[in-house]
């Protein structure tokens, strides 16, 4: 008889963030705490301004709490400097920005084959594999273009491939499928919960498609910086 334990690879604990504004102190999140087994996924939901876009940042450690502790795979990112945090998310992490980051003067090929290249795979093997996935999310014609020469859309699309190339442990993704139609979202979340199927990849989505919150194991509902329901 096979056993399953389940190691989390997430805890927030007790996190709030405040930043300084021209009228005084802001606090944008209030004490959350939750954490995320390795292989869930979860979606985050709430109304616009109510934090989202702030706390996916603090878990995968592009940002530092106010107060509390975030540890993301044994790792207390909250209290790591720049240089180590960078170093979790090379080897670990992915992230699609809810404005996507692509960089301006790279195309759509070359976007993608660079987090693999950050890690050390030689160039053409990188190349190979970025191709791969800008197939599988529908842009094999759009290899040598520049983002601004893309649609929304495609320059979604281009985000998410970077985000998939490396197989990551966690991929966190703010409103993946917000830039796209029905088709392309569909397929989008098809190779998004294919990842977190074969590979066993961690999925933390901020999202407004129902259809793909209902999806996910967990939901998580933010209102006001506050966790008001989790699952
Ligand atoms: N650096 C900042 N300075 C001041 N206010 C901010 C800053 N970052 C976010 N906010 C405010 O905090 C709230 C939460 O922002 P955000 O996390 O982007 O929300 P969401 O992604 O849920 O729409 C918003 O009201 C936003 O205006
Ligand atoms: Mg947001």
């Amino acid at each position: 008889m096979s056993m399953s334990l389940s190691r989390s690879v997430l805890n927030v604990m007790h996190l709030g963030k405040t930043v300084p504004t021209v009228d005084g102190p802001l606090t944008i999140l209030h004490d959350i705490c939750f954490s995320v087994d390795e292989g869930d996924s979860l979606a985050i939901v709430g109304a616009s301004g109510s934090g989202k876009s702030t706390l996916l940042g603090l878990m995968a450690g592009l940002d530092t709490p106010t107060v509390g502790q975030i540890w993301l795979l044994d790792k207390d990112i909250s209290g790591s400097d720049e240089n180590t945090r960078a170093a979790i998310r090379a080897h670990h992490v992915s992230f699609v920005f809810q404005s996507f980051q692509l960089i301006d003067h790279l195309n759509a090929l070359e976007n993608v084959q660079l987090p693999l290249e950050l890690v050390g795979m030689p160039r053409a093997e990188a190349a190979a594999k970025a191709q791969v996935w800008l197939e599988k999310v529908g842009l094999k014609d759009r290899l040598k273009h520049r983002p601004k020469t893309l649609s929304g859309g495609e320059q979604q699309r281009v985000a998410l491939a970077r985000a998939f190339v490396t197989e990551p442990d966690i991929l966190f993704a703010d409103e993946p499928t917000g830039s796209l139609d029905e088709q392309n979202g569909q397929k989008i979340i098809d190779l998004l919960f294919q990842l977190n199927q074969d590979m066993g990849s961690t999925l933390v989505l901020v999202t407004h498609d129902t259809a793909l919150a209902k999806r996910c194991k967990r939901q998580m509902v933010l209102n006001a910086g506050q966790l008001i329901l989790a699952t």
